[in-house]
């Protein structure tokens, strides 16, 4: 027999969303999150394993989550994610597993994703020009994600892609991706670019926010009607009339939506981040691996919850010296 717990931070914010990012490792190298060179990758033996992963997901799901998104660096370069995946799709109390990948190594197990139940994917691409491609992630591998976005309507699945908005980059980018939602039933998501990318170093400002992006999409398309956001969405939602797809954008940067934040973020070394701006809670992988039983692991939890920063700009605040943030968006899952 389950008891039906929800989980609530100090803030009375139901917690029902874990985000898990099972490597940081990538085959991209894309200038927003990572330096092209020098990168530390963490040593193997540091990397949260798959059993203490899905132990971990065990524990939260008892505690009231209900949805895990699978992301890295990129999650099809960890060996032995299937069968990970196929482990999680047995925890009875989780009612969706999501993944976020780059689309590179997709394709193939699309029909076993399938199998398993797991019915969405966030592809992230942020042009559709093979030189941009190059530029923006410096490597050439566009024809492979253009494929596994082909494969992933083929096989049905519900389909977002995110396009970091990047000044001077892809702007030219917007309106191309946004007419793919004309014949396809795409979710194309415009994510203002934060100060993740692994080299401490940051615009001043941040030229295109959610208002210039939703602007500049206004002055191409009118006739855009706003859509109803579904429950802790992160993004502002448009229709196109017309259009099988739709748009959303994220305000990554400017963190509109930090009252109704309803997430948890592991990253691949185990650290707890109960914000994406915060420095990190505590290590669940230490605890564990210095033989932490379930319950503590749980008060652990609750302890972190009940301190949780009131938004993204106070938990920036608290990093102290990690300021500007030196973090690579690859060792969190963003
Ligand atoms: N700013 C905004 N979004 C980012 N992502 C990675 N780095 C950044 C950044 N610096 C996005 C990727 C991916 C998602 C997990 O996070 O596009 O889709
Ligand atoms: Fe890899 Fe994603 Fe980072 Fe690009 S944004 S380098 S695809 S982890």
């Amino acid at each position: 027999m389950y008891c039906d717990m929800a989980l609530y931070d100090n803030h009375g914010r139901l917690i029902n969303y874990v985000r898990l990012a099972v490597t940081d490792r990538c085959n991209l190298r894309c200038f927003y999150c990572m330096p092209e060179e020098g990168i530390d990758y963490v040593p193997r033996q540091e990397l949260m394993t798959f059993e203490e992963m899905e132990h971990l997901m065990r524990i939260l799901s008892e505690m009231g989550i209900e949805k895990i998104r699978i992301t890295g660096g990129e999650p099809f370069l960890r060996k032995g994610l299937m069968s990970f995946l196929y482990q999680l799709s047995k925890i009875e109390r989780l009612q969706q597993i999501n993944i976020t990948s780059n689309g590179i190594l997709t394709a193939p197990y699309l029909p076993e994703l399938k199998k398993m139940g797991i019915q969405s994917m966030n592809l992230s691409l942020d042009t559709l020009d093979k030189d941009r491609f190059y530029k923006i992630t410096r490597r050439n591998d566009l024809d492979k994600v253009l494929e596994t976005l082909e494969q992933l309507l083929k096989y049905g699945f519900k389909t977002k892609i995110n396009t970091v908005v990047m000044n001077g980059k892809n702007i030219e980018d917007i309106i191309p991706l946004i007419e793919l939602t004309k014949e396809k039933p795409i979710s194309v998501r415009f994510i203002e670019e934060m100060p993740f990318n692994g080299s401490g170093q940051h615009y001043q400002k941040l030229e295109w926010n959610y208002k210039k992006i939703l602007s500049y999409i206004q002055k191409h398309f009118p006739a855009i009607t706003k859509k109803e956001d579904p429950l802790f969405s992160t993004s502002a939602n448009y229709a196109i009339k017309g259009h099988k797809g739709d748009f959303g954008i994220i305000a990554a940067y400017s963190r509109t939506f930090c009252g109704t934040c309803n997430r948890l973020r592991l990253t691949p070394l185990g650290l707890l981040k109960t914000c994406l701006y915060d420095k990190g809670i505590f290590n669940v992988k230490n605890m564990l691996r210095v033989g932490a039983n379930n319950e503590q692991l749980k008060i652990a939890f609750y302890s972190a919850l009940g301190n949780r920063a009131k938004n993204g700009f106070e938990a920036e605040k608290q990093r102290g010296l990690d300021f500007p943030i030196s973090e690579s968006m690859s060792s969190i899952g963003g």
